[in-house]
């Protein structure tokens, strides 16, 4: 079973834990019912030795100081009701037209206000038969930011035995509504948790991205990544290329596979040896590089985040699919069941 340890008080006084999940091969998980954040990930290196891959804090505090929230940069959180951004904080469904808490420029970004990564879930720690398990359920209540339906969510986090980390979603509601679930873990595969992860060989299969405006919202033309520096149909590091891309990567990439799980990415980092490998179901990926990071958090072990510290692989229907005709439907309506299931495997290479 996995361990559970105090994780500190919410600023509202919520007392909440830290659940830690391991594997026979000594990798550990752990996560947080605040937000149902992943906090670290101790995962083995080319000589296997032990080292965590993931940003973050060791007291719940970390997620919530004022610096913290100003920046929001979502640190291995659960993100919801919608991850990414929706223009203008609007859509309609079903002929009502909904607006939603606006927090990012005019655009709503990652559920709002307060989405999922800010909401205290029911946490049931658990073993199956593919490894240790941590079970988080929320229930988001019908009008929260602005959104339709009371939304039932189920997330169950397991390290299985082959080191990866599996993300299991499941929600249902009561009325129709929108809904984009992911994970926001910023990873940095380096041994020095300060240096930046401009050296990390990053594949994508995927030969179209997702055009954005300058506020980040998609134009809905999605256009070819070849001959561009959006390329990763074959592996490249993130600094080649990244001063080709005002203010960085920050952009959803349309993956190749019709129907999932299908291989979303692949990171090497060759010093460490280390490579993680991302499968899903969803049709998109975020690939953030961090860009926003500027020095002023400071993280486990004393390890200040500055730019391009660590890179996001957020597993995604695309921005803004609400108000987007032609892309994937975000859309769920009462009597159906959404689930989504995304693997965050690590191996070596020596
Ligand atoms: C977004 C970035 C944002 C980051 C942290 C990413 O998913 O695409 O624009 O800065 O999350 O909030």
């Amino acid at each position: 079973m996995p361990t559970s340890a105090p994780f500190g008080t919410t600023t509202a006084g919520t007392e909440v834990q830290l659940f830690t999940l391991t594997n026979a091969n000594g990798v550990k998980a752990s996560i947080t019912n605040y937000g149902g954040t992943l906090t670290s990930l101790l995962v083995p290196d080319k000589a296997g030795k032990l080292g965590d891959v993931i940003l973050g804090f060791d007291n719940v505090s970390g997620y919530q100081s004022p610096e913290y929230l100003k920046a929001g940069p979502y640190f291995g959180a659960l993100i919801g009701r919608y991850g990414n951004r929706i223009k203008g904080g609007k859509f309609t469904l079903d002929g009502k037209a909904y607006t939603l808490a606006t927090n990012n420029g005019p655009n709503t970004l990652h559920g709002g206000k307060v989405g999922f990564d800010k909401v205290v879930w029911q946490a049931e720690p658990g073993t199956s038969a593919e490894g240790q398990t941590l079970k988080l359920t929320y229930l988001s209540r019908d009008g929260e930011e602005g959104y339709p339906g009371n939304l039932n969510v189920t997330v169950v986090y397991t390290l299985t035995a082959d080191n990866a980390l599996k993300i299991d979603y499941t929600a249902t509601t009561d009325k129709a509504t929108v809904l984009n679930l992911t994970n926001h873990a910023y990873f940095n595969l380096n041994h020095d948790a300060g240096r930046d992860i401009l050296g990390h060989q990053v594949t994508l299969p995927a030969d179209r991205y997702t055009v954005v405006d300058a506020t980040l919202i998609p134009t809905g033309e999605l256009r070819p990544v070849r001959g561009t520096p959006f390329d990763f149909t074959m592996p490249h590091a993130i600094g080649e290329r990244i001063a080709q891309v005002p203010g960085g990567y920050d952009h959803n990439w349309v993956l190749n596979g019709a129907t999932g799980p299908y291989a979303a990415a692949t990171v090497y980092e060759p010093e460490t040896g280390r490579i993680l490998e991302v499968t899903t179901d969803e049709p998109g990926i975020q690939l953030y590089t961090g860009n926003f990071l500027d020095g002023t958090l400071t993280g486990k072990g004393g390890t200040v985040y500055g730019k391009n510290a660590g890179f996001c692989l957020e597993t995604q229907h695309f921005p803004d699919s609400p108000n987007q005709p032609t892309f994937p439907s975000t859309v769920l309506k009462p009597g159906d069941t959404f689930h989504s299931v995304s693997v965050y495997k690590f191996g070596v290479r020596k």
